[in-house]
């Protein structure tokens, strides 16, 4: 059995309780690790630090907090952006973008600290369990995992109990109603109302996506080799820019899912997000791979980029297939460079203007219908008659034909 544990350390109720049962249970030393990834240090509006010491009074013999917001920004939401990452065609992935940059850093402080194992805070019905374990797995196989919260069986009630009687500060309330992940890349919200998937979402536990204006706003996104890197001519950090988008599509609403999906454990979940900043500047990004990929590669491209997703949510942020695609996602990028011109009107309407490109393969003399016409007109008739040969053949032997003939 392990003797020192590096626990991911959320500063909510179960996490704040894990540390003082695995104390208890297994004899344990407590690292609790906070690995910053964009999301608001607490609901209750404490900071950072507030969060760290109430990992002490839990019992852990050390607590830090990591900021991986950067890290987060520039090699993980980068890769959801040039992947066009959803999952099942909708979800960007925010859960399962993080998870792997907080095991990451589970693994560095194991080592720093001469840990056997890790710790995280997750149930046994949820996608971020695989996650947790598959990363620290392939970036450390050797390195246990403790799953405290899927081992007691305790009811949220028996959490707030036992917090109570070994005076564990809980920063919620007793009655919260909604599970919510955030960071960066928006919002993940789970339980309550939510779960009836017929029951129409409540607008309570929205804060990144409700309108605040009714003016609409433009924004020209910039994106170099697929990345973005401007807001209006404005260069900025990929995570400022993420939180700038953030901020401008939603206080125009625009962000929403809500959506049936379908977790890795095989369980069909009723899900909402709020994730205005990745929605937009996917889009963006997509419709810039539009003016600037050569076809094979774009149709190629549009058939990998769900396998992407896939993956990801399935907790191979670390595999040789995941490496794979992103090496051929890479290779496809070099002349996504160009602006695209977003505007955003209340209630949560998004519509992509225009587009350009200094390496655009839209090309206006071959486009045009008007006299700037440059296409070879006379070239056409030769390629579809080639082109339809096969099917012509097929249609005369075989009998393709629609024979109107009495027979
Ligand atoms: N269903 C989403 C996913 O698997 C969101 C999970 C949110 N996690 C949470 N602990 N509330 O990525």
């Amino acid at each position: 059995m392990a003797r020192k544990v590096v626990l991911a350390y959320s500063g909510g109720l179960d996490t704040s309780v894990a540390v003082r049962w695995m104390i208890e249970n297994y004899g344990v030393d407590v690292i609790a690790v906070t690995v910053d990834v964009g999301q608001s240090p607490d609901s209750t509006g404490e900071d950072w630090e507030a969060v760290r010491q109430r990992a002490l009074v839990a019992g852990a013999s050390e607590a830090v907090v990591i900021d991986a917001r950067a890290e987060m920004a520039n090699e993980y939401c980068m890769r959801a952006i040039k992947a066009n990452a959803r999952y099942e065609g909708k979800y960007p992935l925010v859960s399962s973008l993080s998870r792997p940059v907080i095991a990451k850093h589970l693994v560095k402080e194991a080592r720093r600290h001469g840990a056997d194992a890790v710790a995280h805070g997750c149930t046994g019905k949820g996608n971020d369990q695989v996650r947790f374990e598959v990363a620290t797995r392939a970036l450390a196989p050797d390195l246990e995992v403790l799953a405290p919260v899927r081992l007691w069986g305790m009811t949220r009630e028996d959490s707030v109990e036992y917090a109570a009687k070994h005076n564990i500060p809980i920063g919620q309330s007793k009655e919260k109603i909604y599970s919510i992940d955030e960071n960066l890349w928006g919002r993940a919200i789970e339980c309550g109302a939510i779960e009836d998937p017929w029951a129409t979402a409540p607008d309570e536990p929205y804060t990144l996506t409700n309108c605040t204006t009714a003016e609409p706003d433009t924004v020209v996104v910039s994106f170099e080799a697929g990345v973005p890197v401007a807001l209006d001519g404005e260069a900025m950090d990929l995570a400022d820019l993420i939180d700038a988008m953030n901020r401008r599509a939603g206080s125009r609403g625009f962000g929403r899912i809500d959506m049936v999906e379908n977790r890795r454990v095989g369980i069909k979940s009723r899900e909402v997000y709020e994730c205005p900043g990745a929605l937009a500047l996917i889009a963006a990004h997509a419709d810039l791979e539009d003016l600037t990929l050569e076809r094979d590669v774009a149709h190629e491209k549009l058939r990998l980029e769900p396998r992407w997703s896939e993956l990801v949510y399935d907790g191979m942020w670390f595999s040789p297939l995941k490496n794979a695609i992103d090496a051929f996602i890479d290779s496809t990028q070099q002349h996504v460079t160009g602006d695209v011109r977003l505007r955003f009107e209340a209630p949560g309407l998004m519509r992509i203007e225009g587009r350009r490109s200094p390496v655009a393969l839209y090309d206006y003399g071959l486009a045009t219908y008007d006299a700037a016409d440059t296409f070879r007109h006379e070239d056409s008739a030769g390629f579809v008659r080639l082109w339809g040969l096969g099917i012509s053949t097929w249609a005369t032997k075989q009998g393709g034909v629609i024979d109107e003939r009495p027979r």
